[in-house]
């Protein structure tokens, strides 16, 4: 069964914490938070006081996808709001293993991602290093995009290469992610799934968190 992290870029930002706590009772497994600067991606979103803000008001893993141009500024910040994990883009930094060593040594367990148009050869080196790996579905910015088909076989070869190595890591997929393509991902080796519009998107959260379990087990 996968495991689910609901992005609360498509939640109600007037009035998060009911959307927060909905999608803990629900028996999600982490809360995805997409932080973009204007500058790596083409929109704004949240920043360390909506981490900060949302922190005490949760027992979730407070999962922050930071879409920044050089987060080797920002992810202590990042950590000490109370992120529990941080992810990075490979093309966001000049120093990917250096920033993923900051983010351990600030306590947090430390994720690289990578954009569809990005190899798995350019994350290679830090693999022993992450906890999480998250493979891009789409390209990152917006919620609500369709998911991008050729990403299974990235998938899949970073399955290999786990299991080659026998790395410990996790795969997160994020973007399109609904009952359909969630079956996709997770046969290709994909451990937890984002989603977005999926769930925020729906009369019933709750339920939509369940068929993404089921469709996987
Ligand atoms: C896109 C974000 C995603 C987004 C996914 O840049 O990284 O986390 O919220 O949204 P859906 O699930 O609607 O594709
Ligand atoms: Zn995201």
């Amino acid at each position: 069964m996968i495991k689910v992290a609901p992005s609360i870029l498509s939640a109600n930002f007037a009035n998060l914490q009911p959307d927060v706590e909905l999608v803990e009772r629900a028996g999600a497994d982490a809360l995805h938070i997409d932080v973009m600067d204007g500058q790596f991606v083409p929109n704004l979103s949240f920043g360390m006081s909506t981490v900060a803000a949302i922190r005490p008001i949760t027992s979730l893993t407070l999962d922050c996808h930071l879409m920044i141009v050089e987060p080797e500024r920002f992810v202590t910040q990042f950590a000490q709001a109370g992120a529990d994990l941080i992810g990075v883009h490979v093309e966001s930094t000049r120093h990917i293993y250096h920033v993923l060593q900051l983010i351990k040594q600030a306590g947090a367990k430390a994720e690289v991602v990578v954009n569809p148009g990005t190899p798995l050869s350019m994350i290679e080196e830090v693999l022993p290093l992450v906890d999480q790996v998250l493979i891009m579905t789409v390209n990152p910015g917006f919620g609500g995009q369709h998911f991008l088909t050729p990403m299974v076989d990235k998938i899949r070869a970073l399955a290999q290469l786990k299991q080659q190595h026998g790395y410990q890591f996790e795969i997160e997929v994020d973007g399109g992610i609904n009952d359909q393509t969630v079956k996709t991902v997770y046969d290709a080796g994909a451990t937890v799934a984002v989603a977005g519009s999926y769930v925020y998107g729906s009369d019933d959260p709750s339920q939509r968190i369940q068929d993404l379990k089921v469709a996987t087990n």
